[in-house]
């Protein structure tokens, strides 16, 4: 067991903040911060202002401070400060999931030069212990899919949205309380829910992905209309972070989907998050809990901190594999709805089953190609609201959905 940890704080913001109280009132841990790095001298705090230096050489130039602690919001300024502490073989956690998600291969290599652990359990669903579950209990073979809600903030908006709270206000609250981005369209458009979604598919399937690869859209596109069809059915409109394992492909995408009652995502409100991971063997299993907020996420922190008292580090023993590979080309049923339904007619469909219009508000649903929807969107910017419709993806190449592909391979074992 490490006898002391050291440690250098880097923010004091709403995580920050909250380690720090988390810290003081956890008698556990064998560790104290000894300095504490923040960006602006003249920004009121909860504590004394003699506890702060402005200078990131008061931690990284420090050879006491074996444990760097990032939680600034800067992803560019946060890398700096990363790399140099690694470069300096110290141990890093951080709850930074864009910093984590742009540039995780590069990381994980700087940390095992340097023989340091750099962990980010907080960066992914808040106080939910997801990574170290997928990393260290879950095989790969029998590892289906990992989706779920794991941006706070989006869940926030549409959880009051179902209350008839307008959009910007919901907005305005999840920022007042400390669940959204400093720039919340990260969680509006699906990016921090993206972010998250690339750490899930490396500690799930060992495939490194990059934001460009997986595709997100989010809640903004959203209307009023499209809310009272989710309730007038039963449903509700819930932005998911969803891998799936088809054959031996994995796709990976952000995107609002209709959940029904029967889906643990459906009672999964305001800033909760849930992760489903199905398994062969295991069937569904489901983590749930807080996952944006000072002290929850703190609290994962503190449990990063923790598991470097035991020399904790992920082993990453599922990448390398060169089994599984990471693709977009996978059919899915959507709704599309428009106040111009022309908008709906240039949808590349594979195949359409219901059209409804009116004078001012259109849908249809269908099956598409992922690819070519994730392309006509980008060609072709529009008002065009997508949701997913609950049904399971299929390959492109086949019929089969992924039922009937984990069928196969629990034959073939
Ligand atoms: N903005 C993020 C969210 C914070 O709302 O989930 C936690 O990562």
């Amino acid at each position: 067991m490490r006898t002391n940890l050291n440690i250098g704080l880097f923010g004091f913001g709403v995580v920050g903040g909250g380690l720090y109280e988390v810290l003081n009132r956890s008698k556990l841990l064998n560790a104290t911060i000894k300095s504490i790095v923040v960006k602006d001298p003249l920004k009121k705090r909860s504590i004394d202002s003699s506890h702060f230096s402005f200078d990131k050489r008061t931690i990284l130039e420090d050879d006491e401070i074996n444990v760097v602690v990032e939680l600034i919001n800067d992803s560019e300024a946060a890398y700096e400060i990363v790399t140099e502490a690694l470069k300096r073989g110290k141990h890093v956690v951080t709850a930074n999931k864009k910093l984590i998600a742009e540039h995780l291969d590069e990381l994980i290599k700087l940390s095992r030069e340097n023989n340091v652990s750099l962990l980010y359990e907080a960066s992914v669903a808040g106080s939910i212990p997801i990574l170290r579950n997928l990393e260290e209990y879950y095989n790969n073979d029998t590892l289906s899919s990992v989706q779920g809600i794991v941006n706070g903030t989006s869940n926030y908006i549409l959880t009051q949205s179902n209350k008839g709270i307008a959009y910007q206000d919901a907005v305005k609250q999840a920022q007042a309380l400390g669940f959204a981005e400093a720039d919340p369209t990260l969680d509006v458009e699906g990016f921090d829910s993206k972010f998250k979604l690339i750490l899930l598919i490396k500690h799930a399937f060992g495939i490194s992905t990059t934001p460009e690869e997986v595709f997100n859209f989010g809640i903004t596109k959203l209307r009023e209309r499209d809310v009272r069809f989710a309730l007038e059915k039963g449903l509700r409109i819930k932005l998911l972070a969803r891998a799936e394992k088809i054959g031996d492909q994995v796709v990976g995408f952000v995107a609002p989907h209709f959940v029904s009652p029967d889906q643990p995502a459906y009672g999964v409100n305001n800033e909760f998050n849930a992760v489903s991971v199905n398994a062969l063997f295991s069937d569904r299993q489901v983590f749930y809990g807080k996952g944006a907020g000072s002290y929850p996420t703190a609290s994962a922190v503190l449990s990063d901190i923790s598991a470097l008292q035991f020399d904790y580090h992920y082993e990453y023993r599922k990448s390398g594999n060169d089994s599984l590979s990471f693709t977009d080309e996978f059919k899915v049923k959507i709704y599309a709805s428009s106040s111009n339904e022309n908008s709906l007619k240039t949808i590349p469909f594979v195949e359409s089953d219901e059209f409804y219009r009116s004078a001012d508000f259109s849908y249809t649903t269908g099956w598409v190609s992922f690819h070519e929807l994730r392309q006509h969107l980008k060609s072709s910017p529009s008002d065009l609201s997508i949701i997913i419709v609950e049904e399971p993806l299929k390959g492109i190449d086949t019929n089969l959905d992924r039922i009937e592909e984990n069928k196969t391979t629990f034959a073939s074992v």
